[in-house]
């Protein structure tokens, strides 16, 4: 099981990690590549090479492409790319989840840590399948990322960042009780500009808003 660590305020520089170079420099947080995540009708895990189809399509999405920093267009090699960092991600503390939905084991999703974790705050990053959303799969997965982070892993506050206009992704952060906190000019920088990008926390403190489980897919929402 993954644990925070102790000594999370001091760098550490073994040889082993100046070999390694830069993850000599962010602040330790180890996490377990083979966390696994259950909850509200969904299986977080990690990374798998037989994803790869999946990213490849998914991410073909002209939204995905609108509020994210994905590369567009997206090759199959950006997916190999993706799939192969997946491991130092996690050793980098940034966890990356695959969000499958636990009855079928479909793939519906990503989720994880954005942004190197420090001093008790993570940021978390998301998207999901054109074809999976309007179930609330990323509500519950923000749920349930956010129970670890704060419950297990021990964080302060966890924050949403979404380019200004990304309305879904913010209903997202608000069903999951984060409080809006506004406008962060130019903040972001996606495809050579700077975006303006609105910013929200949850606190460990905050209540977690009670929540249904992701909806069969016979009750999908149809959003266009
Ligand atoms: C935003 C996104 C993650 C939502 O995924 P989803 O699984 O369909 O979201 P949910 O089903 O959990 O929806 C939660 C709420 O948001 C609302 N919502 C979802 N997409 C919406 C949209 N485009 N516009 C307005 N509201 C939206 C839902 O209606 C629901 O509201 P409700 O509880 O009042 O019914 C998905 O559309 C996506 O991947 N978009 C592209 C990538 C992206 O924007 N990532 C986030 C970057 S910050």
């Amino acid at each position: 099981m993954p644990v925070p660590d102790e000594g999370a305020t001091e760098f550490f520089l073994s040889p082993d990690d100046r070999r390694h170079g830069i993850l000599g420099l962010v602040r330790e947080l180890e996490l377990d590549e083979l966390t696994v995540l259950r909850g509200r009708g969904l299986l977080l895990r990690t990374w798998l090479p037989e994803d790869l189809p999946d990213v490849l399509a998914a991410c073909q999405d002209p939204e995905i492409a609108r509020w994210t920093t994905v590369p567009s267009p997206y090759l199959s090699e950006h997916a190999e790319v993706f799939l192969a960092g997946s491991a130092l991600r996690w050793v980098q503390g940034l966890a990356s989840f695959a969000v499958i939905e636990q009855a079928t084991g479909e793939l519906l999703g990503s989720i994880g840590f954005v942004g190197l974790p420090e001093d008790g705050v993570v940021e978390v990053g998301y998207w999901i399948s054109p074809g999976a959303r309007g179930r609330g799969a990323a509500t519950a997965a923000t749920r349930v990322i956010c129970d670890w982070a704060f419950d297990e892993l021990h964080f302060h506050r966890v924050e949403w960042q979404a380019y200004v206009g990304n309305e879904g992704s913010r209903r997202v952060a608000q069903r999951c009780g984060f409080t809006f906190e506004g406008t962060l000019r130019e903040r972001g920088f996606q495809r050579g500009e700077f975006r303006n990008v609105w910013v929200a926390g949850l606190l460990a403190s905050d209540p977690r808003p009670d929540l249904p489980d992701l909806l069969p897919r016979s009750h999908q929402s149809a959003r266009e």
